[in-house]
């Protein structure tokens, strides 16, 4: 037998910042419909997908919850997993940027680049905001002010790797010229070239000093490699690229298609390019950036309370009706709308009425008629002929649809032949048939080429709509559902026995659903509101001003900080109150790590009666606020800076 040819699909990787949405879903869903169908022909495929975990904004969120930024990535990561279980996608690896075998290749990559000359060390000019300790460019900025925080910025450098991008434009310039088929949809390849190539392209800021929460540079430590180098590597190096066995990325690399929204086409087809051509490796064969999926209002966001939840979506009407819609509805490449109108309709229309009936019926007329069992064609006539050709003629166009990733076609050729197998139902009339002994072999035959329609759809259909597909064989009793299979009208066997089973889709009264859905997602809403706002403890018993006075609360210094021995609360710090040194223990080591205290000023309740902890003298308190459930805890500090030993009142 042939070796299998390899088809290596990508899809972006996902940042765990956020709970994915339809649109994300969208991009996986895609994906995974043409890496079914391509192990469907026969390909030895690899489709991969995974997260990007590393940045500020994963460190600052997680920092608000009171977590690490790997406790953090873990729980969304899970919840990211859960969601493709439950729209079947059939990924062959999940990678995640904070794996070992990841860290590792990026490091090497960065240091070769760096030997070869291709990053040198430069500042990196912007607006930092002191109190978020955040880099913005100019235009991040909010009326010149912090976008996070809201307060000023001051202009800053601090210093950065940069890749010289600019050393390989032209050389980039000739590939896409070369290869037409390189960027896709065409728009893209244009936009690439005369907005960002041919002006001239700028050097590339590949580090970062201002967190942490990266891979760090071998030989510069306080340097984290700054998102694309880390994020785009993941191409080659979930194939085990750099590492002790790469046989995955010697049979799959380079790419047959790497799956991205437009959004980020510009860094898979400029940044990307250039880092492999100073890696000396093959250019992925296409890089194809689909559109936006908008909802009414435009774009997605959270804090217009229009973000479509794809489990809500799924627990209500199942994984396959959101498949497809998102496969059908939206052209891919282009924007498209989701609706929830459009999509109850639409299951209405395509789903219950042109397939599942179909299905019921041709089942039902062969229990009717046959005591369920499938007969042979032994009377075909002419007017059979239209049906047959076109479900003999659907592996050919989509093979031709997904070589060109065009899906909604492929489903389009698909209902083609759905629909022609209603219309023919209306053609021949099958009660009519039964109603005369002598067309018993005509009835046969009727029914066992609706079945063998049936069966080519079904087996089609298992890229698009697994489930789906899995409930008609069922149905039908398929054996035969190769790709090999369709390529004649035969590969149903006379005498099987169909399964009458479920309506595999029930229709839906639209007004009632859309009602359900608002209101679940009503539900949803007040839920998050609910876990983000905590209700508030009672306040104590009124104090007066001068019970408050006899407090003195000041400004300290961290100077060191350890744990305290066989003590798994405790932090001992030495604190600098303006000229005095205070030991004070504290029992926030689940929260802080030693080296993230020392040089924080913290306020200090300086007159508070000395206890001995654990054996260690603690002179006073440090003020925290925590959560009910002391699941965070932050210690209070003060905004700007103040001397050692500052009163706070
Ligand atoms: N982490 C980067 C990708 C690095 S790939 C080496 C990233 N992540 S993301 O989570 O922000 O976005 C992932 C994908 O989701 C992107 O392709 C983005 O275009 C896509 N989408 C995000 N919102 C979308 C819609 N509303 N509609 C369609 N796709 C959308 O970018």
């Amino acid at each position: 037998m042939s070796e299998k040819k390899p088809f290596y699909i990508t899809t972006p990787i996902y940042y765990p910042s956020a709970k994915l949405h339809i649109g994300n879903t969208y991009t996986t869903v895609a994906a995974d419909a043409i890496a079914r169908f391509k192990r469907l022909q026969g390909y030895d495929v690899f489709f991969l997908t995974g997260s990007d975990e590393h940045g500020q904004k994963i460190q600052r969120i997680a920092e608000k919850e009171g977590v690490t930024p790997k406790q953090y990535v873990d729980k969304i990561v899970a919840g990211i997993k859960d969601l493709w279980k439950m729209m079947n996608i059939s990924y062959d690896k999940f990678i995640r940027t904070t794996d070992d075998y990841h860290v590792e290749t990026v490091q090497k990559i960065f240091k070769q680049l760096y030997d070869q000359g291709d990053i040198y060390k430069g500042s990196y000019e912007g607006w930092y905001c002191t109190p978020c300790e955040s880099f913005w460019t100019e235009t991040q900025l909010q009326d010149g002010k912090c976008p996070d925080c809201g307060r000023p910025v001051e202009k800053t450098k601090e210093e950065a790797y940069f890749f010289k991008m600019s050393k390989y434009a032209d050389k980039l310039i000739k590939y896409i010229e070369d290869h037409p088929h390189f960027i896709q949809p065409e728009s893209r390849k244009n936009e690439m070239l005369n907005n960002f190539l041919r002006p001239g392209l700028q050097d590339l800021c590949i580090s970062r000093t201002s967190f942490n929460w990266g891979i760090p540079v071998t030989f510069d430590e306080k340097h984290v490699i700054y998102v694309w180098i880390d994020a785009l590597s993941n191409y080659i190096t979930a194939l085990g690229y750099g590492g002790s066995n790469d046989e995955d990325f010697k049979k799959y690399w380079p790419c047959d298609v790497h799956l991205v929204g437009k959004d980020i086409i510009r860094f898979h087809t400029i940044y990307w390019p250039i880092m492999l051509m100073a890696l000396g490796l093959e250019l992925p064969k296409q890089v194809f950036g689909h559109g936006w999926l908008l909802v009414d209002g435009g774009k997605m966001s959270k804090s217009k309370g229009n973000v479509v939840d794809p489990v809500l979506l799924v627990n209500h009407f199942g994984t396959d009706p959101v498949r497809y819609y998102l496969l059908h509805e939206i052209p891919f490449g282009a924007d498209g709308l989701f609706n929830n109108e459009i999509f109850i309709k639409k299951i209405n229309s395509d789903l219950a009425n042109d397939l599942g009936n179909l299905v019921s019926r041709t089942v039902a007329m062969i229990e009717k008629y046959f005591d369920g069992v499938i007969q042979a064609p032994t009377a075909k006539e002419e007017l059979d002929n239209e049906l047959i050709d076109l479900a003999i003629g659907l592996p050919g166009k989509l093979d031709a649809d997904i070589k060109d990733l065009k899906i909604p076609e492929a489903l389009d050729h698909i209902w083609d032949v759905i629909k022609r197998a209603n219309k023919y139902i209306d053609e021949t009339t099958p009660w009519v048939l039964a109603k005369d002994a002598s067309k018993k072999e005509r009835l046969g035959t009727v029914l066992y080429n609706l079945v063998e329609s049936l069966r080519i759809v079904s087996v089609v259909l298992s890229a698009f709509l697994p489930d789906t597909s899995e409930k008609i064989n069922a149905q039908l009793n398929v054996e035969a559902s190769s790709w090999e299979s369709i390529a004649s009208f035969d590969g149903t066997r006379a005498g099987t026995k169909v399964n009458k089973g479920e309506v595999i889709f029930p229709r839906i009264d639209v007004d009632k659903a859309i009602d359900e859905l608002n209101k679940l997602k009503e539900e949803q809403m007040k839920k998050a509101a609910g876990a983000e706002a905590p209700k508030a403890k009672p306040i104590k018993p009124e104090v007066t001003i001068e019970d408050f006075e006899k407090l003195d609360f000041r400004i300290v210094k961290v100077l060191e900080c350890e744990p305290v021995k066989k003590s798994n609360k405790l932090l001992k710090l030495k604190v600098d109150l303006g000229g005095e040194e205070r030991q004070v223990v504290s029992g926030i080591s689940k929260f802080y790590k030693p080296e993230e205290l020392i040089g924080k000023s913290v306020i200090l309740v300086a007159n508070l009666k000395p206890v001995k902890l654990r054996g260690e003298l603690s002179q006073g308190m440090i003020l925290c606020a925590s959560d009910d459930a002391d699941s965070k805890l932050f210690a209070a500090t003060i905004e700007g800076e103040l001397p050692t030993g500052s009163i706070v009142r």
